[in-house]
């Protein structure tokens, strides 16, 4: 299960995934261990790369522990074929609601997506992601090997990388950022900016969905820790160390997703799903109900469609599938609100012969529960207000190529520069978003799948197996780069020979 890497050509060691959140929840029942899968781009990601590598996956299994100790349990998952191990990192009660809902929910989430008004600067908070770190930073001490490679990901784990580099000055580490770096004039308003990115800079790579992000990210290093910055080549030169920065788009498996999309069982579930809704058009949303994704948005234009375009009601409905997020942080609670209220409004106003224009799902749907919705749909509504890619944009594409599909997609998403024969409408003006509904709706036959083909094509060509190519590639660069000029130095070379 722990394999050796062989990809990284000629480096052998085992991959070490690192995150808050690993591919499943777990909670303790009368029963035994009771495990969910979680619901994100992030495990959608990952998980299809530990199977295929195999490897060790620490992370947080959603349970409390009232003890100090870090280590929780190492299962074997997936549990009917394992193919990788999964540690648990064990946290309090008070360190899930400073380091999880606090520093990394109301504080770096908001700030990272240019919510300054949402965001919540709180010492207590901070210290504890410092703990928290730290601990995470113990667990991997007992668990990584010298050559192995660690792979730390997102926001919630930022001092990791600088940690494990003081415990092992020769480790082979990287950092992927699943969500949007923001301008420099928004990140230094942190008052714990330069810790945070002095964390991030122990990695020897650096990755970011888009060149955008990419570029924040080395103005910040650059004006934050006066580090020197190479912008054309995407470098930093840190403490004796080059370090690598790129724009790598996660992709999907798309193999997978072919074969649920080709699925008899799931064509007739799509039928019968649309049978049920009746009307001639089904528009679909499918987020984690968070105020990033822009779900009141995409609402109020959908009642300004009703509103301003007569011709469709009875004839449209809207489908909201939002899968229950952070349900323990007040803005998530008070956009649940929100929107159960503003889906009650509308359906109040425009429902007619007992058809109402809005579905709202409040729960999250297995992967083929979602591609049969997918399949069944005319037009998915893809509209962040601020969004670090958005893989759903991607699983529509491949489910429903060679069909008459439209994607309506928000320039604030990051996977808008890749998916650009999407309908491309601005989220924050429901004029300008119901309009665009309206054109797409209105395209020929043609057009939509001549569309949905040549987003395919991008999708196809930029998998999940293609990024972990890439990642893999940029990160022994630099780490080759690094260490080589690091291991003349003679007071580490002793320490090179232990690791070799
Ligand atoms: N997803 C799911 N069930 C749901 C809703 C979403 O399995 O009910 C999955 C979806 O297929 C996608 C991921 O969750 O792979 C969401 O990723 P995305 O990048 O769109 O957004 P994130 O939640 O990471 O912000
Ligand atoms: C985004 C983040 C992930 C996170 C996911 C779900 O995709 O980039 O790191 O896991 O949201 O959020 P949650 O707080 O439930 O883990």
């Amino acid at each position: 299960m722990d394999r050796m890497t062989t990809l990284f050509d000629g480096y052998e060691g085992r991959l070490i995934v690192v995150s808050n959140r690993g591919s499943c929840t777990f909670k303790k029942t009368s029963s035994g261990l009771q495990a969910t899968p979680s619901v994100s781009g992030l495990v959608s990601a990952l998980e299809p790369i530990l199977k295929e590598q195999g490897g060790i996956w620490v992370a947080w299994g959603g349970r409390y522990s009232t003890a100090s100790k870090a280590m929780g349990l190492s299962l074997p998952l997936p549990e009917k074929n394992p193919r990788y191990v999964n540690q648990e990192v064990l946290l309090s009660r008070k360190e899930v609601t400073q380091y999880y809902d606090g520093f990394s929910n109301n504080c770096l989430w908001p700030l990272c997506h240019s919510f300054l008004e949402k965001t919540i600067f709180n010492e207590d908070d901070w210290r504890t992601y410092i703990k928290v770190n730290k601990k995470y930073a113990r667990v991997l001490a007992k668990v990584a090997k010298p050559r192995d490679m660690i792979w730390v990901q997102d926001y919630h784990l930022a001092l990791v990388p600088r940690l494990v580099r003081e415990h092992n000055p020769l480790a082979a580490l990287a950092l992927f950022w699943h969500i949007p770096f923001p301008p420099v004039e928004i990140f230094e308003t942190l008052p714990w900016a330069r810790d945070l990115i002095q964390g991030i800079l122990g990695c020897d790579l650096i990755a970011f969905h888009t060149e955008s992000y990419t570029r924040n990210f080395l103005m910040s290093v650059e004006e934050i820790t006066g580090a020197k910055v190479d912008y054309r080549n995407k470098t930093i030169e840190w403490r004796d160390r080059t370090i690598k920065v790129a724009a790598l788009p996660i992709g999907l498996d798309c193999k997978q997703l072919e074969g649920l999309a080709q699925r008899p069982d799931l064509r007739t579930q799509a039928q019968q799903i649309r049978d049920k809704i009746g009307g001639q058009y089904l528009i679909l949303g499918v987020d984690r109900l968070d105020y990033s994704k822009g779900i009141i948005e995409r609402l109020e234009a959908i009642e300004y469609l009703l509103e301003n375009y007569p011709e469709y009601r009875g004839k449209l409905t809207f489908l909201q599938i939002a899968a229950p997020s952070r349900t323990s942080v007040p803005a998530y609670s008070q956009l649940r609100r929100r929107v159960e209220e503003t889906v009650g409004r509308i359906n109040g106003r425009f429902t007619h012969n007992y058809h109402s224009p809005i579905q709202y799902l409040f729960q999250s749907l297995d992967k083929e529960n979602l591609v049969a919705h997918y399949l069944a749909s005319d037009m998915l509504l893809v509209t962040p207000l601020r969004d670090g890619l958005n893989l759903v944009a991607k699983e529509y594409v491949v489910v429903n190529t060679g069909k008459d599909a439209i994607l309506v997609l928000s320039p604030l998403a990051g996977v808008a520069f890749q998916l650009k024969q999407a309908i491309i409408a601005n989220p924050y003006y429901p004029k300008a978003l119901a309009d665009s509904i309206v054109n797409g709706l209105k395209l020929t036959e043609g057009e939509k799948r001549h569309r949905m083909n040549q987003m395919y094509k991008t999708v196809k060509g930029q998998d999940i197996f293609w990024w972990w190519k890439m990642i893999q590639e940029n990160w022994i660069a630099s780490y080759r780069h690094s260490q080589s000029k690091f291991v003349m130095h003679p007071s580490v070379k002793k320490q090179a020979r232990v690791a070799n």
